[in-house]
């Protein structure tokens, strides 16, 4: 995933909030499963708060495969303690959807199961790395062969807690990046599909976070408003949807949380973005989504995070080379409009192959400042894994 965008960013996480616990549920090889809840979960408020975010297994078996593979024990040590985070499980294909359940029966009552709706007609629009498997204008088939299903399986488990993150980079796609034909044919299909999403989803046990870019993107002062807007119409043609708390920010990203000056605060461009970390770009967005008459909290990716000063430009998004894994995730952020720091892009999965012969070959995963080489997106880069493992912080 990831479009192209105007520009810059990005933050480290400084001095100001202490590195919260790994959520740890022990080795994953010796997991039990945890009791689920008695009655239905009705979520209200920051979901986070009394929770941990379930390790599904389809991301634990990545990492647990990919720790035995390092012969380094101590680097091997660290790698598998990966396998306990919580992080988000992209349903990026109509066939992803056959290990949901899978994975909801396994939901303890004190956690919330996360996952990623990614599948848009014309998907990444402004990009190619992860065009998806329906075409511009199927939005038939996204309705009721991707939603529907998905939200049959999500009412079988009342008494479960699910967080959900909204089409990634597509309503920001359609407020920057609207002069690229892809983008303008895409529109109707974004916009309907993510009403039709958020209208679906909206069962109490569910609380979804829309994509809203980073502050490198929707953060400029020009595209604040124009960004707000562009999510509030969505969310009132959907009706609205109680379940919507807010936003989900720097999802698949690279901007840190609270660096100060932020990392592209001296770029010539700067004067113009005052969203210069992800804290900065909340505080900004935040208001302007209310003023838009929509729910405007927020979940960060902090999942890579950890190493600033990286790229050459905000805009690089794919496979950044020198990143490490970030803070945990956790629900105690010490900023009343986030709800919580989040794993979102399962970290050693790729943003994008680095093959130029490939069809789904960006240009910016060829760049200078990205890793190479890489598979396609979304399969694991072994490689990449452990340079994440190694430069992780904290510390694993
Ligand atoms: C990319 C891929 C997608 C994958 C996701 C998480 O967006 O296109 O297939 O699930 O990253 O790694």
């Amino acid at each position: 995933m990831k479009g192209i965008y105007t520009a810059l960013v990005a933050s480290a996480i400084t001095g100001a909030f202490a590195a919260p616990s790994p959520i740890e549920q022990g080795p994953i090889t010796a997991r039990a499963a945890a009791a689920a809840c008695a009655t239905p979960v009705t979520l209200s408020g920051n979901p986070f708060a009394s929770r941990t975010i379930y390790a599904n297994k389809e991301y634990s078996k990545e990492v647990v495969a990919a720790a035995s593979a390092i012969s380094d024990s101590s680097l091997a040590a660290k790698a598998l303690k990966v396998a306990d985070v919580g992080t988000f499980l992209w349903i990026d294909t109509m066939a992803r959807i056959s290990v949901v359940e899978e994975n909801l029966k396994d939901v303890g009552c004190n956690q919330i199961a996360a996952l990623v709706i990614y599948d848009l007609p014309g998907r990444d629009c402004a990009a190619k790395a992860s065009n998806g498997e329906l075409a511009v204008g199927d939005i038939a088939t996204y309705k009721s062969q991707y939603i529907d299903p998905i939200v049959a399986i999500f009412k079988k488990y009342p008494n479960t807690a699910i967080a959900l993150v909204i089409e990634p980079d597509s309503l920001p796609n359609l407020v920057t990046n609207s002069d690229k034909q892809a983008c303008k044919d895409s529109a109707t299909g974004y916009k309907d599909g993510v009403a039709y999403a958020l209208k679906s989803l909206n069962l109490p046990n569910i609380a979804m976070y829309i994509d809203a870019g980073h502050g490198g993107w929707l953060g400029w002062n020009d595209n604040l408003k124009p960004g707000a807007k562009g999510l509030a119409d969505v969310y009132k043609a959907a009706g609205s949807p109680k379940q919507v708390r807010g936003v989900a920010t720097n999802v698949a990203g690279w901007n840190a949380y609270d660096l100060s000056p932020g990392e592209f605060s001296k770029a010539t461009d700067a004067q113009w973005n005052k969203a210069q970390n992800e804290k900065l770009y909340v505080s900004l967005f935040s208001p302007e989504l209310k003023s838009a008459g929509m729910p405007s909290q927020a979940i960060i990716d902090t999942g890579r995070n950890a190493v600033t000063g990286l790229r050459k430009e905000w805009g690089d998004w794919c496979n950044v080379n020198g990143a490490g894994f970030g803070v945990r995730p956790t629900g105690s952020t010490g900023n009343t409009l986030v709800d919580a720091f989040v794993w979102v892009k399962p970290g050693g999965e790729s943003d994008g192959t680095s093959d130029t012969g490939a069809t789904r070959y960006d240009s910016y995963c060829g760049k200078e400042d990205a890793f190479k080489p890489a598979p396609e997106a979304g399969t694991w880069n072994q490689e990449y894994f452990e340079m994440l493992v190694k430069n992780a912080k904290p510390s694993f």
